[in-house]
């Protein structure tokens, strides 16, 4: 139930601040004719994590679902010549669509599509010393969004960011009747956020093109200093 006025504030900005991008047209439309689902990132969120990872200086983007390439591209046009972008995606189709559709982009050579479940390829990064990351976006199945988390730690560095996509869904997630394991797997992504001292979060909730729902923002900072050992004089 999106309430058309939202959808057409999206198209008021588009239509003013985004000029003809051939490169996303083409990415939906191949995306749509292979029968993917319309689940991408809308334009205007698509350029927002752009100017993130811009402002970050993201140099190394982790992605955790890829579907037909659409944010993988939009977060990958912010990367420097010699960045890198990993993006993780389970179905062979999705990845199939997406290499077609980031090559087209130009930014084959940046990106590399890994196949296969999510929390079987996160390990391998990790051995292969793929890492750091300075920006990862979780963006799949929304009940592994706790470990993702977790791995999403141990691949980035403090100053790094993580972005969570869906994590608002028409207002699922603070709703105390909502037992769907999907939301309970963002609420533990959540909790897991909130008892995590290295993290300092916040969340947006985001209306549009998608419905009503939202991303949360977390930035690794550095280790507490551990309290200095008071000194023998105080003890006394
Ligand atoms: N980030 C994309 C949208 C991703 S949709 C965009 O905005 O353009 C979610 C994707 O996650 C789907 O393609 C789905 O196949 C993939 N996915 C679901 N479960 C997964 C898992 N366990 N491991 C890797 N990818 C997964
Ligand atoms: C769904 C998944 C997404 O990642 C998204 O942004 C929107 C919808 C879904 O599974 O319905
Ligand atoms: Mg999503």
């Amino acid at each position: 139930m999106t309430d058309p006025k939202w959808s057409t504030v999206d198209a008021y900005f588009e239509s003013k601040l985004f000029r003809a991008d051939p490169v996303l047209e083409a990415c939906l439309r191949s995306s749509r004719e292979a029968g993917l689902p319309e689940i991408q990132v809308s334009p205007v969120q698509g350029r927002l994590l752009e100017l993130i990872a811009g402002a970050a200086n993201a140099r190394r983007i982790l992605e955790i679902g890829t579907l037909g390439g659409y944010s993988a591209i939009c977060l990958a046009r912010a990367l420097p010549e010699d960045g890198r972008l990993v993006t993780l995606e389970i179905e062979q189709k999705h990845a199939e669509v997406a290499r077609t559709n980031i090559e087209r982009a130009g930014l084959g050579a940046m990106v590399e599509i890994r196949l296969g479940p999510a929390l079987e390829t996160l390990p391998k990064l990790l051995a292969e010393r793929a890492g750091p990351f300075d920006l990862a976006f979780l963006d799949a199945d929304r009940p592994n969004n706790r470990a993702y988390l977790e791995w999403a730690l141990r691949l980035t560095h403090p100053g790094s960011l993580i972005i969570v996509d869906n994590v608002v869904r028409g207002g699922e997630v603070a709703d105390p009747a909502q037992r769907d394991p999907r939301v309970a797997g963002v609420r533990e992504m959540i909790d897991a956020v909130a008892a995590e001292s290295r993290l300092r979060a916040t969340a947006v909730q985001t209306v549009g093109n998608k419905g009503y729902d939202g991303f949360l923002l977390a930035r690794v900072q550095a280790p507490e200093p551990k309290p200095k050992a008071r000194r023998a004089a105080n003890d006394r």
